[in-house]
């Protein structure tokens, strides 16, 4: 896709007026169910014939039940599928239900999980404590270090996890290594992508397979509404990798082979009628159609947060007290080469720094700003300020919140739309009042 056809994408992919009313906008299917035409449709639909999982179907009566598909989430669906070059979405109720849904396909008991260390906290906790529950093991490396990855990978890696810009650190790493790691052992390169959003980086274009980001941050931009898609890229060869779930006869859906029977599509497949089904982590209509009226700027606000982050880092690199600034679009920042190779158009809306002082000035800051909103979110049009590790990064312990990155000092900034003059004036204020 060239540069520029993501402004159209935005606005056309997945979904045409709406063939009953003629609706230009995208209409709220809030149905929980659809009439069948006969008791043969409706086995054939059970049975997943004639392909009763795309948006064309969607639009000619083949939903079996908004669990598993909606015509509304179906539009946002093939539109993250076709921003992101993949052929499948799941829209799921969160960010986080996105990452179980591909977990729960992927891993089973005794199963491991290799992956950066450099992560979302909740994504860290989800690793370590839910996952292990379940009888799987995360194994994390350090993000930048190449050959952990392939010592921690073994026969029953089930995946290899990664964020394109590691939360908090920023660091992005080299992607095309680690898809070349995780395929020479058969195993998938599964990708975080929330902070770069398809305006920044495609992962599948650097051989990722699976792509999960939370819609909640910058797709949306607005903090209304949370929300999370799961993205294949197709073609992933599941069945000689021995994915069970996919690639073999599978009991759960009366023994179909979602390999042999929808070839590139599988995982799509798989993720619908045996995940969503059976977990019933899928996103409302109502969140689904508000994620899409907000999706047809991502090109336009993703630029502008960008813009201004760039302004907003190289002000506080130059401020005396500010002892550290962590922006990927600065020569000074460690994976700079990394970012300016996968990322196009900017380096995203994420700053994190540090000023002189430690943990009391870091939490003194989110204290003064008047602009800013002191919140556990990012990606929003407007200012966000955080002090991680007294809040989203607490309940780690010291040596986790060294690999993860979060130092006492660290302070987290996502940089909004408002004026960058008007941020930049009510951080300087901020840092005075706290040093
Ligand atoms: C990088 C990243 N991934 C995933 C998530 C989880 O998303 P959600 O809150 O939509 O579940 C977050 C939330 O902050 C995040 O920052």
């Amino acid at each position: 896709m060239s540069d520029d056809d993501i402004y159209t994408d935005v606005l056309h992919a997945g979904q045409e007026p709406d063939p009953a009313t003629g609706s230009r906008a995208p209409p709220i299917y809030q149905t929980t169910s659809y009439v069948f035409d006969d008791a043969d449709h409706a086995a054939e639909l059970f049975a997943l014939d004639g392909e009763p999982m795309s948006y064309a179907a969607a639009y000619t009566g083949k939903n079996i039940y908004s669990r598993i598909m909606n015509p509304t989430t179906m539009m946002l669906e093939n539109r993250l599928a076709k921003l992101e070059g993949g052929i499948g979405c799941m829209t799921t109720a969160s960010g986080m239900a996105a990452l179980d849904l591909a977990t729960f396909l992927l891993a089973k008991t005794g199963d491991n999980i290799v992956t950066a260390s450099a992560l979302y906290g909740g994504t860290y906790t989800y690793f370590t404590h839910t996952a292990k529950r379940r009888g799987i093991e995360a194994r994390f490396v350090d993000t930048l270090d190449y050959d952990a990855y392939e010592d921690a990978i073994d026969e029953n890696t089930a995946y290899v996890h990664a964020e394109t810009i590691g939360n908090p650190a920023l660091v992005t790493p080299d992607l095309e290594r680690l898809a070349a790691i995780a395929h020479d052992n058969e195993v998938p390169l599964f990708i975080d992508n929330t902070f770069a959003t398809p305006y920044l980086c495609q992962p599948f274009e650097h051989g990722a397979d699976l792509i999960w980001e939370s819609t909640t941050k910058w797709i949306h931009g607005s903090g209304s509404t949370i929300g999370g898609a799961l993205i294949d890229s197709g073609g992933t060869p599941w069945a000689e990798w021995g994915y069970e779930e996919i690639g073999e006869d599978n009991p759960a859906y009366h023994g179909i082979n979602f390999a042999e029977e929808f070839g590139d599509a599988a995982f799509t497949f798989a993720a619908r009628a045996r995940g969503l089904r059976d977990l019933g982590n899928q996103q409302s209509p109502f969140d689904g159609w508000v994620t899409m009226q907000k999706l047809e700027s991502l090109p336009l606000r993703m630029q502008r947060h960008s813009d201004n982050a760039m302004a907003v880092a190289e002000y506080l690199e130059d401020h005396p007290a500010v002892s550290w600034v962590n922006y990927p679009g600065l020569e000074s920042h460690e994976t700079h080469e990394n970012a300016t190779k996968y990322l196009k158009n900017g380096y995203g809306g994420m700053i994190t720094f540090g000023v002189e002082g430690g943990y009391e000035v870091g939490r003194t800051i989110c204290d003064s700003v008047e602009l800013a909103s002191l919140l556990a979110n990012v990606g929003d049009a407007k200012t966000l300020i955080i002090h991680p590790s007294s809040t989203t990064h607490q309940q780690l312990s010291d040596e986790e919140k060294q690999a993860s990155g979060v130092t006492d000092d660290l302070v987290r900034l996502s940089v909004g739309l408002e004026a960058v003059d008007d941020i930049i004036a009510d951080l300087d204020q901020a840092i005075d009042a706290a040093t």
